[in-house]
């Protein structure tokens, strides 16, 4: 009898001991966005392929549109390890310490993907990632969304025309500098506030790439649309270094692989998901697409470039310097 409980009491331990090996490691990934965005459908393709490489011994929930934290919440609970996983717009490093990172936010500064390609996997990029260490958080890859639009409830073609508008901005300082450069007050919020306050007036209007302003209904209570392209908003891909640090190495370089796999295609969809929703904005008739004529956009473009001197002592002017030459921008010939 006493042998029996004995033989039974071992065996529901080698049970107990194979069960919590088999538990997968899970990765809570948190993001503010719709699942149907670039950056929603990069977060669920990684979760697959963590999944699929590490063979199951990671599993990768991925939390859309704020459900789990906001703006401001996730980063908090990144650090304090309430989850994993977080791929933050680059205008919403600052808190985390590395307000370089608003370099991207700097008005007309690029051209195309091509030119912020250049960018992100060239020496700047590459150190601003780096950087994150400092923090105890680990930059894993760039993921694109696109390029702005602006939007408000009245035609904004020139900067005269956003003179007083409160517009919903990141909390990027680079962003707050470039709306008083055309007149308008900023006002930086969290992306999952910002359908409400356009629709209750809280703002008058704001910024974002198609895909985000057709997925938070956005133009549906904005009645002017204007395809500025002013500039770029994308993420970075974060995670804790402690967690990270502390993953078998084997799945770590099987993430790392998921990682790359899943930023070549973020990176290969941001271009067309971005004009499918402008298209549907367009058929949608709810707001009027404005087209920026060549004399508009040198307007806008010559009252908004002054930003980028005005934020070099924040950014670094070597990184301006070294982000010309890459892109070929040159602020004298405007
Ligand atoms: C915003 O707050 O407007 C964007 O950063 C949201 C996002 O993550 O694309």
């Amino acid at each position: 009898m006493k042998i029996n409980s004995l033989l039974l009491g071992a065996i529901v331990l080698v049970f107990s001991a194979t069960a919590a090996a088999q538990q997968p490691i899970v990765i809570k990934f948190s993001h503010v966005v719709a699942a149907d965005t670039p950056k929603g459908k990069a977060s669920e393709f990684f979760a697959k392929r963590a999944g699929e490489l590490t063979k199951g011994k990671v599993k990768v929930e991925v939390y859309a549109n704020s459900t789990l934290y906001k703006d401001k919440e996730e980063m908090e609970a990144l650090q304090l390890g309430a989850v994993q996983m977080l791929a933050p717009s680059l205008a919403k490093f600052a808190p985390l310490g590395v307000k370089e990172f608003e370099l991207f936010d700097l008005p007309y500064l690029f051209d195309d993907y091509k030119e912020l390609h250049a960018v992100t996997t060239g020496p700047v990029g590459k150190a601003l990632l780096q950087k994150l260490e400092t923090r105890g958080l680990v930059g894993l890859a760039y993921w694109d969304n696109g390029f702005k639009v602006m939007s408000a409830n009245k035609p904004i073609r020139v900067p005269d025309d956003y003179k007083g508008l409160k517009m919903r901005i990141q909390s990027s300082n680079v962003l707050d500098a470039q709306m008083r450069a055309i007149g308008a007050i900023p006002q930086k919020m969290a992306f999952s506030e910002v359908y409400q306050a356009l629709q209750t007036g809280v703002v008058d209007g704001t910024e974002n790439p198609p895909s985000n302003l057709y997925t938070q209904k956005m133009h549906e209570v904005q009645k002017y649309v204007a395809l500025t392209n002013h500039g770029y908003l994308g993420y970075a891909v974060i995670t804790n270094k402690k967690f990270w640090d502390g993953l078998p190495a084997d799945v770590r370089t099987a993430l790392d692989a998921a990682m790359a796999e899943a930023t070549k295609y973020a990176n290969s969809i941001a271009k067309d998901d971005n004009d499918k929703a402008m298209e549907e904005v367009r058929k949608s008739g709810k707001s009027e697409i404005l087209v920026p004529t060549a004399e508009q956009k040198i307007a806008m473009k010559k009252a908004m470039v002054k930003v980028h001197q005005q934020m070099a002592d924040r950014i670094g002017k070597e990184n301006i310097d070294t982000i010309y030459k890459a892109t070929g921008f040159d602020p004298s010939k405007l």
